[in-house]
């Protein structure tokens, strides 16, 4: 029966059989070595040229006969001696080599897939995404389908993808907010975890065009409720990683005492007020109602070598679904997520539940009222009051593994000047 790299532990002095993907080879004092490669990760196999059944090249599928040993120098401590046969073979001029562009990685991207990198990304997306399954729903929380098709903005219309549908206009959603809203009345606590789009003009390392948005939103929650469910969450994701996911987060350095100390600090909570009062020394330009760019958010973060929130954003600046603060009507009840090594992470917020005061901040953002008829009698049929936060599942990969770039976060990364393949 077949068994895969990592199982190979229990199988010491032992026949097994493994199949997979040449991943290296090399001849070495008239044998053949090569580096087997399958889901659980490598193994590397030793074999006499006579045990070897067919043409072998990088990206060859193998299949191995042969008996288990331990062997410290080997990926994963051991070596399988045997005999190979091939099942599928693979063409020799294989592009990657040692040094290679990031534009080749993009534009081989349906084979770079198979990179131990990739894999090890894919592997964490999953933990991430299975410990934010479960932590929501130990909340209480259900899971529900938004469109993806929708007839109006939730963010800024200057980032809406717009498409002809069937003689009309309609857009990619860029948020399934305003839809998450409309399932309070009837389940209370929700989630959805959609692809997001933005058309996004601007390259820089923390923006692609679809992104996959996670984004609860529950019913009598207040907005610092809402930040105390976004920190909870991501500890309970940064706890699932360090006990599930070692050897995928191993691809990506030591990670362990930087997410270890993340998820045992409380994450401090600041004013955008504040904030730029701290920023000022440094971006002396900076002034009160300039958004926080890159450069600030990072400075930010890596000045307190951990998470933050920052609340009570100027009303101008963000979204018009957003609750005012009674007690500063300029500002509004939210937070934004900054996450080391990247910047905002998660956008959230109370909700304006009340029909008058929405119709309010709909005038002050200039949007008209037809373009959102059924959102608005949502407040008139039984409002409540409620909070919702959207968490850019990229964004927060670059953060836990320190990466440089979003593209390193995604099978096949969309940007304004890439849709290939
Ligand atoms: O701050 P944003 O625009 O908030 C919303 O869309 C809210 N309606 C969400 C909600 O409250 N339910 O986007 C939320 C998050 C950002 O913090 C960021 O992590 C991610 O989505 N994001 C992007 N990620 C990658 N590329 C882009 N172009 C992104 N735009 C937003
Ligand atoms: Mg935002």
């Amino acid at each position: 029966m077949r068994v895969l790299a990592n199982q190979l532990g229990k199988k010491i002095g032992k026949q097994v059989e493994l199949r997979g993907w040449v991943h290296r080879l090399r001849e070495l004092g008239g044998k053949q070595f090569i580096v087997l490669r399958d889901m659980s990760g490598l193994v590397q196999i030793v074999a006499e040229p006579d045990k070897v059944d067919g043409k072998l090249d990088v990206e060859t599928v193998i299949s191995v006969k042969g008996i288990v040993k331990k062997d410290e120098r080997a990926p994963g401590g051991f070596e399988v001696h045997g005999a190979i046969e091939v099942q599928g073979e693979s063409a020799p001029d294989w592009p990657f080599h040692r040094y290679m562009s990031t534009e080749l990685q993009l534009d081989k991207r349906h084979l770079w897939l198979r990179s131990t990198k990739m894999q090890a990304a894919f592997k964490i997306r999953q933990t991430i995404l299975s410990a934010s399954r479960d932590f929501l729903a130990k909340q209480g929380f259900w899971e529900v389908a938004p469109p993806i098709l929708v007839s109006s903005a939730c963010e800024s219309g200057s980032t809406l993808f717009e498409l002809e549908y069937f003689g009309s206009k309609a857009y990619l959603s860029q948020s399934s907010q305003l839809y998450l809203e409309a399932f309070l009345p009837s389940l209370e606590r929700v989630w959805a975890l959609t692809p997001s789009f933005r058309a996004e003009k601007s390259r820089t390392r923390r923006h692609v065009t679809e992104y996959w948005h996670l984004e609860p939103e529950a019913a009598w929650v207040d907005y610092e409720q809402n930040m105390t469910l976004q920190e909870d969450m991501l500890k309970h994701i940064i706890k699932q990683l360090l006990d599930k996911s070692s050897d995928a987060l191993a691809e990506f350095g030591d990670r362990a005492a930087e997410l270890e100390k993340w998820r045992k600090e409380k994450w401090a909570r600041m004013r955008y007020g504040d904030v730029i009062d701290k920023l000022k020394p440094k971006f002396p330009k900076l002034k009160w109602g300039d958004d926080l760019g890159t450069k600030e958010e990072r400075y930010l973060v890596d000045h307190l070598d951990s998470f933050v929130f920052v609340t009570h954003y100027p009303r101008e600046m963000k979204a018009f679904y957003m609750k005012v603060d009674e007690e500063d009507t300029k500002l509004v009840l939210n937070n934004d997520l900054m996450a080391p090594h990247v910047g905002e992470a998660i956008g959230g917020s109370e909700r304006e539940w009340k029909l008058d005061l929405l119709k309010e901040n709909m005038k002050i953002h200039k949007l008209k009222s037809a373009d959102y008829e059924w959102y608005l009698e949502l407040r008139k049929y039984g409002s409540v009051p409620h909070s919702g936060f959207g968490l850019g599942i990229e964004r927060l990969m670059m953060s836990l593994l320190k990466l440089e770039h979003i593209r390193e976060t995604l099978p096949f990364p969309r940007f304004m000047n890439r849709v290939y393949p």
